[in-house]
């Protein structure tokens, strides 16, 4: 047995990320749109790429490079990493314009529903000699007018200390470092965890061709992912980031906002511990 770990191939995570799409846009259904609204959006995207073409004076050779490029993406299931890596903070930002609470950033590719329920109080499923500094992340979720919500649900996710994710990578067993933690009864919880890695996104597939290519980097800050949500309220999307960590000001994916950033304290066993607050917003009436 091969003693080292090995690395998510491209397309290896891209195949996994495809599949947790298809699964989350079934559970989602279809959206409405009209043919309005589909003339203006196809028209404006083509006009926007005619655009660079005619100012860029973009070449043959460079058409047929780009054709071959996005045939690749499709052909290794990339397209869910590259969108939520280059598109969805944009997506993000116009739905957060009328969203009121915590503020929220993009899901990403590696959400997977259905884990673990556990209690108020508790620790992430992780393997016994899971690497990383321990980290207990702690808080409690309210809504707007400031009443604690028990039952809420905080449905956590984040990459292990290599910056590797349950479900996308090989060697990590599923459900690692994933759970539904449920606020007691004064909606608060606490989550003892390890501190996450910064991630980066898959570099010898397509999109870190593009990314090599451009002389960009491929890295996004270490990062926390929760969905929060309560019975009669919004739920949010979120991540939250750790104060002084690299990447922080060049995430590749754009998503780090200034108020989504912990400051842990470390304690003397050389552990961490901080705490963050959630405020849901009402659902909108349907
Ligand atoms: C990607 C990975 C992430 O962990 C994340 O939070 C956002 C995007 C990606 O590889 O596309
Ligand atoms: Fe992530």
């Amino acid at each position: 047995m091969s003693t080292t770990q090995e690395s998510p191939t491209a397309a290896g995570s891209g195949a996994n990320a495809s599949d947790a799409f298809r699964a989350s846009a079934a559970r989602r259904g279809a959206a409405e749109t009209t043919q309005e609204r589909a003339d203006r959006l196809f028209r404006r995207t083509l006009e926007a790429i005619y655009e660079v073409i005619r100012t860029e004076e973009v070449s043959y050779p460079e058409f047929q490079a780009v054709k071959r490029w996005l045939m690749d993406v499709g052909e290794v299931g990339e397209w869910p990493l590259f969108l939520d890596v280059f598109v969805e903070h944009e997506i993000e930002k116009v739905a957060a314009k009328s969203q009121r609470g915590t503020t929220g950033t993009i899901e990403g590719p590696y959400y997977l529903p259905g884990q673990q329920r556990l209690p108020a109080v508790t620790t992430l499923p992780m393997r016994p000699d899971e690497k990383g500094d321990k980290l207990v992340f702690s808080g409690q979720v309210r809504a707007l007018d400031g009443r604690s919500l028990a039952g809420a649900e905080v449905d956590f996710w984040q990459a292990d200390a290599d910056g590797y994710y349950s479900g996308f990578a090989p060697n990590v067993a599923a459900g690692n470092l994933r759970g539904v933690v449920v606020t007691d009864q004064d909606g608060r919880f606490a989550i003892t965890t390890i501190k996450p890695a910064p991630y980066q996104i898959p570099t010898d597939g397509p999109t870190g061709a593009m990314i090599a290519a451009a002389g960009w980097h491929p890295w996004r800050p270490a990062h926390l992912h929760l969905m929060v949500r309560a019975d009669g309220h919004r739920q949010v999307t979120t991540q939250l980031y750790f104060d002084g960590g690299d990447w922080l000001d060049s995430d590749v994916a754009s998503a780090t906002k200034d108020e989504l950033v912990l400051a842990p304290d470390r304690r003397d066993d050389g552990s961490y511990a901080v705490s963050y607050d959630f405020e849901l917003e009402p659902a909108a009436k349907s």
